[in-house]
């Protein structure tokens, strides 16, 4: 039997298995989250102030991109709709995200930081959704939808590391000796600084 049968047995098997049902449930909430996370990360790459984050920022929403095909991957091999459901944990992390980057002054190391444990919030949610997922995935012997759920988490708990990296080796020391007239001083000096030498999205 190939592996694709075999996974269909074990699907009609647990179907109505209210575990079985979670996992589904958590898929569709992971699929809407992914794509809200992307949004995100496009915009936030944007506002990011360093080339450093800015970079970092694009590698994951490419990242993300790929994370939505495998779930799609993951529906297929499992005879169900992709369907992503709304997942309220996401929205109301990614609303965090949007306010409290918008009360940052621009082109701040402050912005950055921010921006930073905003993103880092998002990363949590999703290597706990992945985590927990692919732990159900394996306790229904169903390994090859485990080994996707498990490369993206992998990538996931990467994107937090990077974004911790960041942080602690000069963006968190520069915010700290930032202060709001100072922002409003440099305001200009730091977009022309940005637009010949740093963060060429902003170019
Ligand atoms: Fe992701």
């Amino acid at each position: 039997m190939n592996t694709k049968s075999k996974l269909s047995q074990k699907v009609l098997k647990n179907k109505y298995k209210p575990l079985f049902q979670y996992f589904i449930n958590g898929l569709k909430d992971l699929y809407w989250a992914e794509k809200a996370v992307e949004a995100l990360l496009k915009k936030n790459k944007s506002l990011a102030y360093t080339e450093e984050l800015s970079d970092a920022l694009e590698e994951h929403e490419k990242q993300t991109q790929k994370h939505i095909r495998r779930l799609e991957k993951v529906f297929d091999s499992l005879k169900e709709k992709a369907e992503a459901k709304k997942c309220e944990a996401m929205a109301g992390l990614v609303k965090e995200a949007e306010e409290t980057v918008k009360e940052t002054p621009e082109n701040s190391m402050t912005r950055d930081a921010v921006i930073i444990i905003s993103a880092q919030k998002v990363e949590h949610y999703e290597i706990a959704s992945y985590g927990g997922l692919l732990q159900i995935a394996l306790t229904f012997n169903m390994d090859s939808v485990a080994d996707w759920l498990e490369k993206t988490l992998l990538e996931e708990e990467e994107t937090d590391e990077l974004l911790s990296e960041i942080a602690e080796s000069f963006i968190n020391l520069e915010a700290a000796h930032e202060d709001e007239d100072d922002n409003e001083d440099e305001n200009d000096e730091k977009s022309d600084k940005k637009n010949t030498t740093s963060s060429p999205n902003k170019a």
